[in-house]
């Protein structure tokens, strides 16, 4: 069922990130998804980045049809959305440190209202960081990581959170990110021994585990992600390697 719900608000993140605010009385747990549709145009998966009460929010990032259709969206304009789906985040795992990389920050923000735990945003540059604000009002510690150090530590996410370990015991890492950067943080997590918890993204249209498009392995992405865990990610056997685009073909990421 597409629930039509009421933009209340609208808070640009940087020059081509948005997020919309609405009101959805829906029960969601951070690291969830909702389908957006886009008459006419599309129908895309987008992380829930915001839960407080009835007030939902998705951060969308303009890179296509779809996406710079819903940015031209104001408040008071309503989205059409299917709901909530996949398993989202454990956040009962111990001393937790969480990172968002790029557009990807917006599927952790919601794990880190909920925990207050230790974050790492990283970005490309400081133009790219998004969320800072809400991130820096609930983390324990908030650091900000850019590629190429125009802001925060000058490197990636994943040398960052290795200095963070050397500093600090922590039981599991959350993350969201490029699959790249998901890959060097699952290796680095198997080297110091750290649990992890790593948001996937693959191509979707039901979202509700029936397509079988964001089948890897045997787990569909939609419905048995899109969270998995350390032991899950050692087995999905396209983790790190490829995806499928629209038509099913294999991208390879390297
Ligand atoms: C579980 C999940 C959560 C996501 N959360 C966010 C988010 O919080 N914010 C955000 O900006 N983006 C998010 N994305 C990515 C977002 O869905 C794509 O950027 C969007 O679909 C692009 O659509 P478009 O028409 O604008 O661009 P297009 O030009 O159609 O596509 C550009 C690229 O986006 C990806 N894409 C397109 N359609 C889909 C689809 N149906 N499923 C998956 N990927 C697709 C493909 O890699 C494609 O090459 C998420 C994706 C997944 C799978
Ligand atoms: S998107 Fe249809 S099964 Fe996952």
């Amino acid at each position: 069922m597409t629930d039509v719900v009421r933009i209340v608000d609208v808070v640009d993140e940087c020059y081509d990130t948005k997020t919309f605010v609405f009101e959805w009385g829906a029960e969601v747990r951070p690291g969830q998804f909702v389908m957006v549709w886009v008459p006419g145009v599309d129908e895309i998966p987008m992380s829930v980045s915001g839960i407080d009460g009835n007030r939902k929010s998705i951060t969308v990032k303009a890179i296509g049809e779809a996406t710079r259709a819903i940015h031209q969206l104001k408040a008071g304009d309503h989205l059409r959305i299917r709901g909530p789906f996949g398993n989202g985040f454990d956040l009962g795992c111990g001393e937790m440190l969480i990172i968002g990389g790029g557009v990807g920050t917006a599927a952790i923000m919601p794990a880190v209202k909920a925990t207050g735990a230790d974050t790492i945003i990283a970005a490309r540059s400081d133009r790219d960081v998004i969320m800072e604000s809400v991130a820096s009002g609930s983390a324990g510690s908030l650091w900000i990581a850019t590629d190429d150090g125009s802001r925060g530590f000058h490197g990636n996410a994943v040398q960052l959170m290795r200095e963070r370990i050397a500093e600090k015991h922590y039981d599991c890492v959350l993350a969201c990110g490029p699959e790249v950067m998901l890959w060097f943080t699952y290796k680095a997590c198997e080297e110091l021994g750290v649990d992890c918890q790593l948001s996937l993204e693959r191509y979707m249209k039901c979202g509700a585990g029936v397509c079988g498009c964001c089948v890897m392995d045997d787990s569909r992405v939609c419905r048995d992600g899109p969270v998995f865990t350390r032991d899950q990610l050692s087995k999905l056997t396209e983790f790190g390697k490829s995806k499928r685009d629209a038509c099913g073909r294999v991208v390879s990421f390297r």
